[in-house]
């Protein structure tokens, strides 16, 4: 039996923890942190995503400012917002939520948060020192999955590791922060040929495309390490994540559940990129 990666307790006590170092900030500052999340449309997930993080704000003392905004609303007022929010002495993170409606650029949108409050980490330049060095933010899911691996003593150094799923918001990030952690990391997308042999030689396996089900017990090495960022709606109702779970778990040693895995703790990483943030805008 595999020992399970709970996000839910690991997220529990860092939060409370962030929930300590607010106080302190506010104490020494006289400033409380803020958050403005944006919501454009609405599409059922985001909603939802957008309503727990404004729950999780309220839970460690963080000020939640909710943005919601018509399916209707042009890009050019989108922009308008973000300009405001930038120049908002009492918001030190921006983020807004994707997936946008299809006639705004996400890239636009994301080039014009303030390097200094994309508490995502989605902007260039913070890519860009991701990939050098110096970063001041990570991305709230690859850093709440290397924040799960180190509270579970998983050691990185040297080890084999696969990431399936090449996006900006995970996959990318992910071979990064793993490299940083001198995993040997291979990222693997929809174009790989024979994804099986490359993900079942790997020691830390990470499934992050959106399929549910998707990574089976044939695709696992004996003993790995399984992260599963997925989490799909059945037709019936089921909420699963990428990986098979009932037949994957008894091969390896060690697995996050889904729900209760990955996503609490990167709504925990945004908590905790809001704190940094307005630590480094003092
Ligand atoms: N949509 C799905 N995940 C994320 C995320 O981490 N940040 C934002 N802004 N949108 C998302």
């Amino acid at each position: 039996m595999a020992e399970l990666i709970s996000g839910k307790v690991v997220s529990e006590k860092v939060r409370l923890q962030i929930a300590e170092d607010v106080k302190s900030f506010a104490k020494e500052t006289g400033k409380v942190p803020g958050l403005a999340v944006i919501l454009v449309g609405n599409d059922p997930a985001s909603s939802v995503y957008v309503r727990n993080k404004h729950k999780a704000c309220l839970q460690v003392g963080i000020t939640s400012y909710q943005i919601e905004l018509p399916e209707s609303t042009t890009e050019e007022e989108l922009l308008e917002r973000i300009d405001a929010l930038n120049a908002d002495e009492k918001v030190n993170g921006i983020l807004v939520q994707l997936p946008l409606p299809k006639h705004i650029l996400e890239d636009k949108i994301i080039n014009r948060i303030s390097p200094k409050k994309d508490v995502d980490a989605f902007h260039p330049e913070n890519v860009g020192r991701i990939v050098i060095g110096g970063y001041d933010f990570l991305p709230c899911t690859p850093a709440g999955i290397v924040e799960l691996l180190d509270h579970y003593k998983v050691d990185i150094s040297g080890k084999s590791c696969a990431v399936v799923g090449r996006s900006n918001i995970v996959g990318k990030p992910m071979a990064l922060l793993l490299t940083e952690r001198n995993g040997t990391v291979t990222l693997c997308h929809s174009r790989t040929k024979d994804l099986a042999s490359i993900t079942s030689s790997a020691d830390i396996l990470v499934v992050a495309i959106g399929k549910p089900e998707f990574l089976t017990a044939n695709m696992v090495k004996e003993g790995a390490v399984v992260i599963d960022v997925g989490i799909n709606r059945l037709a019936d109702g089921r909420l699963v994540g990428d990986v098979k779970f009932d037949e994957v778990e008894p091969k390896v040693s060690k697995i996050t559940p889904v729900p209760g895995g990955v996503g609490p703790m990167t709504i925990t990483m945004l908590l905790k990129n809001t704190l940094t943030a307005a630590k480094k805008q003092l």
